[in-house]
């Protein structure tokens, strides 16, 4: 699709559905204000692809008539939040966080005498993150050395929820599996699943799936020795990434550690934390 031209801008012809500069600035108020996401004027033409499914679903011609339901209905609500977040993840994404955690963090939690670990994936979309991490501690003994496990893994977007709980991927998924997981944690499918892998259900059950939006207020009862927010803060603006920078600190034991996307930094509150390397860092 080409540049979507707005009404304002004489052009709504040759495009399916009408989305002016006024409609425009409304979805960028209203993502930042809920979601935190800021989408600059360059994502418009994304933005119009995403919200035309939505249209279209409903039968709708302009973006000002579809604004009306979102602020009347709840659930259509949700449904606009959804369909513009992105959601892109694969099992093992950025492979070094795994082998630190194997070959560092856990040896020393060890030497430390810890003896329950608790890890929250924020923003873990359909599960694959979360999902990794206990094949990772599965595949080194993890749930024989430590007694209590516990992984909270929360997403904003409720669709990709919905698939994580369920925990069943397509065989696309399988390639970025290293083989050494494979086998001891994942079923592959019969009958009807031919094709699809599942988590195994003991593994499954030490996650736990919440929906929770990072902007609103937190209540974990305990606080982690691990977060990974990777791959979500580079759709926040600057003062939103260092709001959260500042409250995963508050969340971490001493010495917990956070990880964070390949592209995204702890910025300027390098006071917080040490980086070790890779983005991954350690609270000071
Ligand atoms: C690109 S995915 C990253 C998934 C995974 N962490 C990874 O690195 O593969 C970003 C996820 O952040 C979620 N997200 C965006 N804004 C959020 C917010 N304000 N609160 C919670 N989750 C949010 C999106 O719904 C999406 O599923």
């Amino acid at each position: 699709m080409g540049r979507v031209l707005s009404r304002e801008e004489g052009g709504v012809g040759g495009t399916e559905f009408e989305l002016t500069d006024t409609d425009f600035r409304f979805i960028q108020w209203f993502m930042h204000k809920h979601a935190g996401i800021y989408f600059s004027d360059r994502k418009r033409t994304m933005v119009y692809g995403r919200i035309s499914r939505q249209l279209r679903r409903l039968g709708l011609r302009r973006f000002a008539d579809y604004k009306l339901l979102i602020e009347q209905d709840s659930e259509e609500r949700v449904g606009f939040i959804n369909c513009l977040t992105t959601n892109k993840t694969q099992f093992f994404r950025e492979y070094h966080h795994f082998e630190f955690l194997e070959n560092v963090m856990l040896k020393e939690w060890s030497k430390q005498g810890v003896s329950n670990l608790n890890f929250w994936s924020a923003g873990c979309s359909t599960g694959e993150e979360p999902y990794s991490f206990v094949a990772s501690l599965y595949s080194k003994g993890a749930f024989s050395t430590f007694e209590q496990i516990q992984i909270y893994a929360t997403d904003l977007d409720t669709k990709v929820l919905s698939h994580a709980t369920h925990g069943i991927y397509s065989d696309d998924a399988i390639s970025s599996i290293p083989p050494k997981y494979l086998q001891p944690c994942f079923f592959k499918g019969k009958g009807s699943q031919l094709g699809n892998i599942k988590v195994a259900k003991g593994l499954q059950q030490s996650i736990n799936f919440q929906q929770l939006n990072l902007l609103d207020e937190w209540n974990w009862q305990e606080p982690f020795d691990l977060i990974s927010c990777r791959n979500v803060m580079i759709y926040f603006d600057k003062p939103t990434q260092e709001k959260l920078i500042k409250r995963f600190c508050q969340q971490l034991k001493p010495h917990g550690i956070l990880l964070l996307g390949h592209s995204e930094s702890i910025g300027s509150c390098s006071d917080l934390f040490k980086h070790l390397g890779k983005t991954i860092y350690i609270k000071q």
